[in-house]
């Protein structure tokens, strides 16, 4: 179905629904006082971290920062897109679908987007079907001689490229896709026309497959949407995997390999992270569930957030070798970053976990030590030192100390046990030499890598601050407060208090008296919904007085952070200025200072 629906019957949608007994469906919901709590269906935890918001049909989880609106809901709920996620309200609604109505530019960006998936989907069934031919044999033998079954093989979709210079580009030409097509795909190379020079003679434009001669790993996202290809180089060569580049509907950054899998495994209690696709496989076809690999990049926040959605923890399984343990660090800081629990699963003799799988079998795979993140870098970090010696010792139990900081209190006894045997402190002396070294506001243990400092470790990167009396907190506060029914349209506030375009643009959405979940609906990127959903919740505040209040001591706020820069600048410009100038610059330093007193009486 072409076009949008239109924004009057997605708001008559929204108004219809009553977002609480959509959302207990997924999960209990308990009153406390104006909005409803219950455990976070996106995450797995034991005390109750997400909200509803009756009055404005917003969620949001305090735990891993889902958030949005109910088409955001459904959307994440049931793995479906957005229009389909707003018919299946409307069935909830018996609320009839509406002519959808034509936008050209979206349109346009759908249908491309589409025809690279149509594409895709060929191409990957065409190299999967090639596997069985006598082009595919040596890719089949080479699968088969790595161990990868048959079942596994339908699976997870593989297939073979053919050595040959053009037979995908043939085939799908044959199904009626232009070249320019399979290039926005990253499925075919072009190599424009070249005129003649001195030395060479004209060349014409040619064309070629992308892959060729490789085993192919096609890379399926949630939705069941092929977004891009791996290929395996079948004997030496470089580079080992070939693997699409980012394009209109892929970027590695995003999303993971074999998330499509992920998303049929309902209820797992952790996901597996690994560095490889032969890496998923393996586990795969030794019964391990709920595998997945980034796509030859270091993890994103990004990539933690949506692995988060699937299950509770992630466990880091990199390759054993010093790269894989470096990025295991990596990995353990994105993921402490964005809130998630993480674990470790430590290979020895330098492993990936295919080779693991493969020598050792799925008995010792499921036996291998799961490591919290503190045991795993405490273990790389006695790496560095020379426990043989008092000066290595000492200087590794303070090393330590940023890491044991972050710990519960039973879990620092049992690491302080540890520790003690291990450099003969005494628990005593290894406690004191924590309190003596004050906490630093980065993050424990970075180690090696350069910190930014922040001050919690799981707040997402919003620019959000927890301090109510931050500019941008009070700002947020306005949109909340705004955003109700219950307050009148007010001049007092302008877009000019607003400085973040992201809390501007809200802004004039609600004086538009746009509501919030239509607001949301516009937002293309989650991250933004997710954000606009945390900061539209409403206030704690129930009848209009008490907001009206609020809202003033907000725009008293807001002046009175706005007066302070101009005196932080005056400031300033009374210790640079040239002598002729001190007179004006003391006069507006005074004005200021008497603007500030008379707003704290
Ligand atoms: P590895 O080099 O560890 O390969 O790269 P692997 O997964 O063990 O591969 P096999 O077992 O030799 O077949 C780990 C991952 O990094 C990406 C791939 O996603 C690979 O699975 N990679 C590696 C590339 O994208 N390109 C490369 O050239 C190499
Ligand atoms: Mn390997």
């Amino acid at each position: 179905m072409p076009g949008r629906f239109p924004s009057e019957w997605l708001d008559e949608l929204i108004q219809r629904a009553d977002a609480v007994s959509i959302i207990s469906a997924y999960t209990p919901l308990k009153k406390n006082g104006s909005k409803y709590w219950g455990l976070c269906p996106f995450h797995g935890e034991k005390t109750a971290s997400f909200t509803v918001d009756p009055a404005k049909k917003l969620y949001y989880c305090f735990g891993c920062k889902a958030g949005g609106n109910l088409i955001s809901f459904i959307r994440e709920m049931e793995h479906v897109s957005f229009n389909d996620a707003c018919k299946y309200l409307a069935d909830l609604e018996h609320l009839p679908l509406p002519q959808m109505i034509e936008d050209p530019a979206y349109q346009k960006r759908k249908q491309l987007r589409d025809r690279l998936y149509e594409c895709n989907r060929e191409a990957a069934r065409f190299y999967h079907e090639n596997l069985f031919k006598p082009e595919g044999a040596e890719s089949l033998q080479y699968l088969k001689r790595r161990g990868v079954d048959d079942a596994v093989i339908r699976r997870f979709g593989l297939g073979a490229s053919s050595s040959r210079w053009d037979d995908l580009l043939n085939h799908l030409t044959g199904l009626g896709f232009t070249p320019e097509e399979m290039h926005q795909a990253g499925l075919i190379v072009i190599k424009e026309a070249e005129p003649a020079t001195a030395t060479s003679p004209a060349k014409p434009r040619r064309m070629f497959d992308m892959f060729r001669g490789r085993a192919m790993f096609p890379i399926i996202d949630q939705y069941g949407h092929v977004l891009g290809f791996g290929g395996r180089i079948l004997g030496k060569g470089e580079p080992k995997y070939l693997n699409t580049s980012d394009t209109p509907i892929f970027n590695k950054r995003l999303g993971v390999y074999a998330a499509n899998l992920l998303k049929k495994e309902r209820n797992l209690d952790r996901v597996i992270l690994v560095e490889g696709y032969m890496d998923v496989i393996a586990l795969s076809q030794f019964g391990v569930h709920g595998v997945v690999a980034t796509l030859g990049t270091a993890l994103t926040p990004e990539q933690a957030q949506l692995l988060h959605r699937f299950a509770p923890k992630v466990y880091l399984s990199y390759d054993g070798d010093k790269a894989g343990q470096h990025a295991i660090l990596r990995g353990l800081d994105i993921l402490q970053q964005a809130g998630v629990p993480a674990r470790v699963l430590d290979f020895p003799d330098g492993l990936d976990p295919d080779e693991f799988m493969r020598r050792d079998g799925p008995e010792a795979f499921e036996k291998l030590p799961v490591l919290t993140p503190e045991t795993y870098r405490m273990r790389r970090l006695r790496d560095n030192y020379d426990l043989t010696t008092q000066e290595g010792k000492t200087e590794y139990a303070k090393a330590c100390a940023p890491i044991l900081r972050s710990l519960d209190p039973l879990d620092l006894e049992n690491k302080l046990t540890e520790l003690s045997v291990q450099t003969g402190f005494s628990r005593e002396v290894l406690l004191s030499q924590l309190e003596m070294t004050a906490p630093t506001p980065a993050a424990p243990g970075r180690m090696g890598f350069p910190t930014k400092p922040r001050t919690s470790l799981s707040r997402p990167r919003t620019g959000a601050s927890t301090d109510v009396a931050s500019p941008v907190r009070t700002q947020e506060m306005i949109l909340s407060i705004l955003s109700t029914a219950q307050v009148p349209q007010t001049d007092a506030v302008t877009a000019d208090d607003f400085t973040d375009p992201f809390l501007q643009e809200l802004f004039l959405g609600i004086s538009q008296g746009r509501s919030p979940s239509s607001l949301i609906s516009a937002l293309e990127d989650p991250e933004d919904a997710q954000r606009a959903a945390r900061i539209l919740m409403s206030p704690p505040a129930r009848d209009t007085n008490e907001l009206l209040q609020m809202l003033q001591e907000c725009q008293k706020q807001l002046v009175r952070t706005r007066l302070e820069n101009n005196l932080k600048e005056v400031t300033q410009a009374l210790k640079s200025c040239a002598p002729e100038e001190k007179p004006g610059y003391m006069e507006r330093f005074q004005e200021l200072m008497r603007e500030i007193n008379r707003l704290q009486t």
